[in-house]
């Protein structure tokens, strides 16, 4: 039998409530969530305790967390459909993380690109939590025994571990087909979106530099701003594609002109041939703030009701358990833990 015979389509996908939800969050993961919705149940959440594996501020949490469904939301993410909700609310998570611990192998962890680039020089002084992050995201998506599962490049690795994790626990318990293979879904031109200030480093909350990202929460004078302040070289703008190779700027200016916009990038590149960068970046400046500024000012009314917000997390939560805690029950009778 498919396997779209024996498990129902399923869409997760999640984003940490570590600082704040920037370009790179927007263009590369969330307004591409948006047409999914349309087509299959999504679950969409806001992985708290992911955010726990590095250094974080417990009195920030609860703001970053309601900041994140904010922005879900404020992006086109439709709680009444989709479900919304924190991570840490939905205990399934933790205890099927648990047990996928004990199906993981060490070996598979130390294949892991991210915990090695995260963890740095110093891996003795990484948390156990983020050696183990890549689990818990299997433990994330498998709890729902989800099918589809949108990422970035960066989260693919990870993606195949969970793969590789529903494969052996399936296998070693006995239970064929448990657990889906989920997919990863890639749904348009989803643009690696880089710092304005290094073309060849990625957007980032932790980048020490605030104007090397541009948030959902920046005002329209800010983003003109950070656009007018970004990294160029001193050529004027390429005529075709293939003028953009080591031009690591350029290209992420246009990509994310092209994102912005919903133009392909070969027509970006042709609308700004031959151009100077100062008259791009106007016209760039000109649609970020048309795109981002409606998205802000929901956020911002949103964020002003944080009532409201706990509501329709604690809404979310509810409707996520009801779907998880039956799948956890079975791999305790699995397991044995029952
Ligand atoms: N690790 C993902 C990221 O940093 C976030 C994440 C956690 C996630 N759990 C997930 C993404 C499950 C997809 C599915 O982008």
């Amino acid at each position: 039998m498919s396997e779209k015979a024996l498990h129902k389509p399923l869409v997760f996908s999640g984003v940490q409530p570590t600082g704040d939800l920037h370009l790179g969050n927007y263009l590369g993961a969330i307004k591409n969530w948006v047409p999914m919705q349309a087509e299959k149940p999504c679950i969409f959440c806001v992985v708290d305790l992911h955010a726990m594996t590095a250094e974080f501020d417990p009195r920030a949490l609860p703001g970053k967390t309601r900041e994140v469904a904010a922005g879900y939301i404020a992006s086109g993410i439709n709680p009444d459909t989709s479900i919304i909700f924190a991570q840490s609310r939905v205990s399934a998570h933790a205890e099927l993380a648990w047990v996928l611990n004990c199906v993981a192998r060490i070996g598979w962890l130390n294949r892991m690109t991210q915990f090695k680039d995260k963890a740095g020089k110093n891996r003795e002084a990484a948390s156990v939590g983020l050696y183990v992050y890549p689990v818990l995201m299997a433990a994330d998506i498998l709890a729902y025994k989800a099918t589809h599962v949108p990422v970035g490049e960066d989260q693919k690795q990870h993606l195949e571990l969970a793969r590789d994790i529903a494969q052996k626990f399936n296998n070693d318990f006995d239970a064929p087909d448990f657990f889906p293979q989920p997919e990863p879904l890639i749904l348009g031109p989803t643009p690696r979106v880089m710092s304005l200030r290094d073309g060849k480093a990625k957007m980032s909350k932790s980048d020490p530099s605030a104007a090397s990202r541009i948030t959902l929460m920046d005002s329209a004078d800010e983003i003109a701003d950070k656009i007018r302040r970004a990294k160029t070289d001193p050529d004027n703008l390429p005529e075709s594609r293939d003028g953009l190779a080591n031009r690591p700027e350029a290209e992420n200016l246009l990509s994310i002109f092209a994102a912005l916009t919903d133009v392909s990038l070969d027509q970006a590149i042709a609308q700004f041939a031959g151009k100077q960068f100062s008259a791009f970046k106007g016209a760039l400046a000109e649609a970020a703030v048309a795109k981002l500024s409606p998205i802000r000012d929901t956020m911002v009314r949103l964020m002003g009701d944080p009532a409201e917000l706990d509501r329709i997390l604690a809404k979310g939560a509810a409707r996520a358990d009801a779907i998880a805690a039956p799948i956890l029950a079975e791999v305790k009778k699995i397991t044995g833990l029952s």
